[in-house]
């Protein structure tokens, strides 16, 4: 199921700023070398992030999922001078062009990549997180959304990915649809925090912790 008709996710992508050159070099470089290159963000997602750092001016950002980088290099350019984003991943291929794209970028200093799964970079965090980006495995999502809601600054700001599935939580038939229909309940049901789910792209949850 398409969230957005085609034409008109056409005409919100041409009436969204580019991004700069460098990322649009990185979706070139990750549509020629990857497969899964559709898991990269792309151009309204990551201007969203980008826009949503400088509004909320977070000190650290964890992202769950670097891929090829993109979404981390976007929400690096809104990010202030002592700002620093932690990001993890499990795919060596991802990893050496991630790294290699960062080291080349202007911003790319403020980003640490850890290698390793998702979990273990959560638990080993040592300070409290003011914005995450969760888009990684979808099967860990509620177990990601406990253990970075606990470590999370009241005010601070979960953004959720992928929390519509192609529109298959409607009528959730597989593992990943299941649970990202669960963790969308357990979201609503949360007196913790206050939401809203957005329809941009393939669903995002956007969770404040109540402060
Ligand atoms: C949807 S992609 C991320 C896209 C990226 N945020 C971007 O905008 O380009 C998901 C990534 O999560 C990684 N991943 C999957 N399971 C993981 C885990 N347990 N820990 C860390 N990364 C994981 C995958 O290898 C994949 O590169």
């Amino acid at each position: 199921m398409r969230l957005v008709e085609e034409a008109v996710e056409d005409y919100a992508f041409r009436v969204t700023q580019e991004e700069p050159e460098n990322l649009q070099k990185l979706i070139t470089q990750t549509y020629e070398v990857m497969d899964d290159a559709k898991m990269l963000t792309g151009r309204i997602e990551g201007r969203f992030l980008k826009l949503l750092v400088q509004l909320l001016q977070p000190r650290l950002i964890l992202e769950l999922g670097t891929f090829t980088g993109y979404s981390a290099l976007s929400m690096a350019e809104g990010l202030t001078e002592d700002g620093k984003i932690i990001t993890c991943e499990i795919n060596p291929e991802a990893q050496i062009i991630a790294q290699a794209a960062f080291d080349s970028s202007p911003v790319g200093y403020k980003i640490e990549l850890r290698m390793g799964p998702a979990i273990e970079t959560i638990r080993q965090l040592d300070t409290t997180i003011d914005l995450s980006f969760i888009d990684a495995d979808k099967d860990s999502y509620p177990l990601y959304y406990e253990e970075i809601l606990t470590r999370t600054r009241p005010g601070g700001l979960i953004i959720i990915d992928n929390t519509l599935w192609s529109g298959q939580v409607l009528n959730p038939q597989d593992s990943d649809s299941k649970t990202l229909a669960r963790l969308n309940e357990i979201i609503y049901e949360d007196t913790r925090i206050e939401n809203v789910m957005l329809t941009v792209r393939d669903g995002i949850q956007l969770v404040r912790k109540k402060s």
